[in-house]
């Protein structure tokens, strides 16, 4: 069977949780406030006993940290601050013994200006590593070539005087952008892929995926017409010529042949693509092949929920869109957060977070869980000295700030919550003394133990793990679906409100009990009457 057709039906990244860890702020091993390799490992138990398939790791590699590793030195080493060669090794086969798998972050849009492709490229006009960037001439009266922008502020070109021209970075000016149409480019990028796949990782989360090709004519981007005061300057301008380029597709299906080279279809290791599309662009992503067949990333990731609005109908709108786009075969994927993103239970609120969590793992296909969001992590507010985000620094009070929701893991009521006994390089969630995760782990219907049900929920029961989705509609801000398998039909009831709210009769047909409950104290019976309390879900079976 050719590697990359549809029939991966068993694969674990069909339907299992991806938990996402911002390594320097998970687990502190050695004293110095910043989270590691080991640290991490000493934590495995914790997401075995949570129940999640796989870890994804934010970038470990050399990094000067300009942009917290996404700024990447070396493509095929630890940073010392993480940790080294061998504890990566260890952690690996940490996660192998107890069958979690491992997703790297990969960075191919742009290294740091510290990589020594950079500093060989930058050295003159002529040498072999200039085209390995996008160097241009300033534009005939003078400045930058184009109008392109930096999404953390400022002109996308900086100005190098050695050589008299600019390079391009979407990005920060210390993250200069690869020219992904030179071969060279391609072929190293694929030899980086291969040495962490050597070393037995998963598959990889790949950053920006859709901006790494720009416009091969380098024009203009066009105005943004629906551009309005207080959004994000980068905004100004659509992104036409540095986004979403057809030729895109092409390197993710040189990535996929890449990993494809190291397990067959149900083994395969999973490509993520970091996607911030419209949903009718999503699709080009899953690489659907004239035969049918699907050779590009297993899971586009679907970022939708981060920005609908909280409410049921719009919610349901958004499902059916997405379940509506799939190409056949297609693995579906959700997403409630990120280290980019305000959390969920900031943005829902914390009366919210359970009914989130609720909706995030009873949908159909990929549940992507970012670190804290288990235990109501809300964002955690900072001093303006205290930030570090460089987003924040360039361009401070336009609300993008990334630094409230990357602080460190709660573990206990310990001093520094036992993540570190340093002082943390961000500072602690100010509920941390109750809000964390020994609390929650002993506490009868916290929203920890919530999640572990709900993760046990979904490997027990079949319509659950890969049974089909379809809507029951919405009533006021209520929502209700169905999932559907060969011998299981499972309903999912959804209160967005803050009243209370009597369940439609035709809902409940066929149902004979409560599964679970985002509220506790709910028994299994059915009553008469099924009223949901404000903010409350139910999932209901046989
Ligand atoms: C992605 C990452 C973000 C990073 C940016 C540049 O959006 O998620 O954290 O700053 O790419 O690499
Ligand atoms: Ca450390």
């Amino acid at each position: 069977m050719p590697a990359g057709s549809t029939t991966s039906r068993d694969a674990w990244w069909r339907n299992g949780v991806v938990y996402h860890i911002y390594p320097r702020s998970f687990q502190d091993s050695n004293g110095d406030g910043i989270g590691d390799l080991q640290g991490i490992r000493s934590r495995l138990d914790y997401l075995l006993d949570l129940g999640v398939d796989a870890v994804w790791l934010s970038p470990v590699y050399p990094s000067p940290m300009a942009d917290f590793g996404y700024d990447v030195a070396d493509y095929c080493a630890i940073d010392p601050r993480f940790g080294t060669l061998a504890d990566f090794d260890e952690l690996a086969a940490s996660l192998r013994a107890r069958g979690l798998k491992l997703i790297l972050d990969f960075v191919p849009n742009h290294t740091s200006i510290q990589h020594p492709w950079f500093l060989e490229s930058r050295r003159s006009r002529d040498n072999e590593w200039r085209d390995w960037y996008l160097w241009r001439d300033p534009a005939p009266g003078g400045g930058a070539p184009n109008n392109w922008l930096s999404q953390f502020g400022g002109p996308a070109w900086t100005f190098d005087p050695h050589t008299g021209q600019y390079y391009c970075h979407s990005f920060l000016k210390e993250q200069p952008d690869l020219n992904w149409r030179h071969p060279p480019v391609r072929a190293a990028m694929y030899e980086a892929m291969r040495f962490w796949l050597r070393r037995g990782v998963d598959g990889f989360r790949l950053d920006v995926i859709y901006c790494v090709v720009k416009d091969e004519l380098f024009r203009d981007n066009p105005p943004n017409p629906e551009f309005a005061a207080g959004m994000a300057p980068a905004l100004r301008l659509l992104s036409t010529c540095t986004a979403d380029r057809p030729e895109v597709q092409d390197i993710v299906a040189g990535m996929r042949r890449v990993v494809d080279e190291f397990g067959d279809d149900a083994s395969a290791r999973v490509l993520i693509a970091e996607t911030y599309l419209p949903i009718d662009r999503l699709a080009a992503y899953y690489g659907r092949e004239a035969d049918g067949s699907l050779r590009g990333a297993q899971l586009p990731f679907n970022f939708h929920l981060i920005g609908t609005p909280w409410q049921a109908a719009a919610i349901d709108a958004l499902i059916r869109d997405y379940e509506a786009m799939l190409p056949e075969g297609a693995a579906p994927n959700w997403v409630l957060g990120n280290h980019d993103r305000s959390r969920i239970a900031t943005r829902a609120g914390a009366a919210a977070a359970p009914l989130a969590a609720m909706l995030l793992l009873t949908l159909r296909g990929t549940p992507t869980m970012y670190y804290g969001d288990e235990i109501g992590l809300s964002d955690v507010p900072l001093a303006a000295e205290d930030v570090q985000d460089p987003w924040e620094k360039n361009e401070p009070g336009f609300g993008h700030g990334r630094d409230p929701v990357r602080t460190p893991m709660p573990w206990s009521a310990a001093p520094e919550a036992g993540f570190t006994t340093a002082t943390p390089w961000l500072p602690l969630n100010a509920d941390w003394p109750r809000r964390n995760v020994l609390e929650q782990a002993s506490e009868p219907g916290s929203l920890l133990q919530l999640y572990r049900r709900l993760i046990a929920l979904r490997r027990s029961h079949p319509a659950l793990n890969d049974g089909a989705w379809k809507s029951l509609g919405v009533a006021g801000n209520t929502l209700a679906y169905a999932r559907q398998s060969a011998g299981e039909r499972i309903v999912v009831a959804l209160n967005f409100s803050a009243d209370e709210v009597a369940l439609s009769a035709h809902w409940l047909a066929d149902c004979g009990r409560v599964l679970l409950s985002s509220h506790p104290d709910r028994t299994a019976d059915l009553p008469d009457t099924f009223c949901l309390r404000p903010n409350e879900g139910v999932v209901l079976g046989t």
